[in-house]
């Protein structure tokens, strides 16, 4: 069952080919999708033959081979993680066994739920494809394909759900994924972080780093989920996620390995002349933190949410690790604090936990994402300055919910309208320091080269040297 068979048009380890129907739907959406990759996916990359790795199995032992792979050949398909018998463990169907199928009255949800999932991943393959043209090393433009090959799978696991489990209305959410496109304003992409565009190369770290975090998180949830196909593919999926976030954090850390670099070099934290060094200031990178953080945590949602606590209690939804918690799984009656203003103030509000569980989710998220943050500042620290990077309150410039529109500094502090604007370019990255990024941005292609900016990564992929040939241009 954990096999995946290749031989089939659609690699795929969920029997295909009992399903004629299914498999004559999701033969007719491969080309869609293949045009779509044409038209969308990265940049000019057609020819080249690059270095990724495939799923031969979803075994955790050997599901990856490496090879030399021309991008459009790239095999994308369908694979879940094997079934297991298994209880329903959270919500007002705890204890029943898990759903092979979609109860009738849950299916609207469950649309709307995958759907969403879905249209990330090709949101986030449009927002990057302009990057391969500026990529700092043979290496780093490897990584960038191999996560834009792998959202595209990601899009393929959702669009499976889709036709598998919603017949003609799922097919037609299917097309439409294929459709909307990331910063469009006419068919936008549907969450807002996904319509951001990512215009260089430390935009896209911090995408890897902490929007990437995001799924995770919303995968880990949905990995609980009662309906078994999606836990399943779910699962799947959050192996390849890892590899996304290793992309960012390692990214930003090299980054920040190199400014350190140049800093004690030239004894100095002067912005100015760090970028005439040609290295990104410590400065910089923190208020690009600072925007993809507050854009990435607007993503779970409003605070307070009745859908949120309909998707637990229906079953559909669960929280991150939810059978490592020891409650009651069900919630309720039990409370959770949110954050409010009042009086110019940021206060407490007590809220029912159910209601409040797209907020416990970014409460793990923002755990977990400060985590990696103290690992960068380990880099500064071992280079022995005295800065620290540090993730903004959670209020800060938020755009969902009840904290949105708020004037919130990093430090969590609510401010002036007037303050805000006088001290925006200290907290968010300006055009200054776009165009500064931007202008370092140059493409280096010969193996083992790298762009000044970023240091080289302490290992190359897969075992190989770091100058191993990642990407063969035609
Ligand atoms: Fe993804
Ligand atoms: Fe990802």
């Amino acid at each position: 069952m954990s096999t995946i068979n290749y031989s089939e048009k659609i690699p795929n380890n969920v029997n295909l080919e009992d399903d004629r129907t299914l498999k004559r739907a999701l033969e007719q959406w491969q080309p869609n999708f293949l045009s779509w990759w044409g038209d969308m996916g990265p940049d000019g990359s057609q020819d080249f033959d690059v270095y990724l790795r495939t799923a031969i199995s979803v075994d955790p032992q050997g599901w990856a081979q490496f090879g030399h792979v021309k991008m459009p050949d790239y095999r994308w398909g369908i694979f879940l993680n094997p079934g297991v018998q298994r209880e329903v463990h959270f919500g007002d169907h705890k204890g029943e066994a898990a759903w092979q199928d979609i109860p009738g009255e849950y299916r609207a949800n469950l649309r709307r739920i995958i759907v969403t999932q879905g249209d990330t991943e090709p949101a986030s393959v449009e927002q990057q494809r302009h990057l391969g043209a500026t990529a700092p090393s043979q290496y780093d433009l490897r990584n960038l394909f191999q996560v834009n090959v792998e959202e595209g799978r990601h899009l393929w696991a959702m669009v499976y759900l889709l036709h598998k489990y919603f017949g003609r209305d799922g097919r037609e959410e299917g097309d439409a994924l294929l459709e909307r496109r990331s910063g469009q304003e006419d068919n936008p992409r549907i969450l807002q972080a996904f319509n951001e565009p990512t215009p260089d190369w430390l935009a896209f770290f911090m995408f890897t780093y902490f929007t990437d975090r995001d799924g995770k998180f919303q995968l880990s949830a949905l990995a609980e989920s009662a309906f078994d196909p999606l836990a399943r593919t779910t699962k799947f999926m959050l192996t390849e996620e890892a590899h996304h976030m290793f992309v960012g954090e390692s990214g930003i850390s090299r980054v920040i390995q190199r400014t350190c670099q140049a800093m004690n070099q030239l004894k100095t934290d002067d912005p100015k002349t760090l970028r005439e060094a040609g290295v990104i200031d410590l400065p910089t990178v923190q208020r690009y933190l600072n925007f993809h953080y507050s854009v990435t945590v607007d993503l779970f949602g409003a605070d307070e949410s009745s859908n949120a606590a309909t998707f637990y209690s229906t079953g559909l939804k669960g929280r991150y690790e939810e059978t490592k918690r020891d409650d009651d799984h069900q919630l309720k009656g039990q409370s959770y604090r949110i954050l409010q203003a009042r009086d110019g103030q940021l206060v407490e509000k007590e809220v029912p936990m159910l209601n409040a569980l797209n907020e416990v989710l970014r409460d793990d998220y923002i755990k977990d994402s400060v985590a990696g943050v103290d690992r960068w500042n380990k880099v500064i620290t071992k280079a022995g300055i005295p800065l620290r990077l540090v993730v903004p309150h959670k209020a800060f410039h938020r755009n969902i919910g009840g904290l949105a529109g708020l004037k919130v500094s990093p430090e969590g502090k609510v401010v002036s309208e007037s303050e805000w604007n006088a001290r925006k370019s200290e907290w968010l990255p300006t055009p200054e320091d776009r165009a500064f990024v931007s202008s370092l941005m140059g493409r280096v292609v010969e193996p083992g080269k790298f762009a000044n900016w970023i240091a080289p990564p302490a290992m190359g992929v897969n075992r190989q040297p770091v100058d191993f040939e990642y990407v063969r241009f035609a």
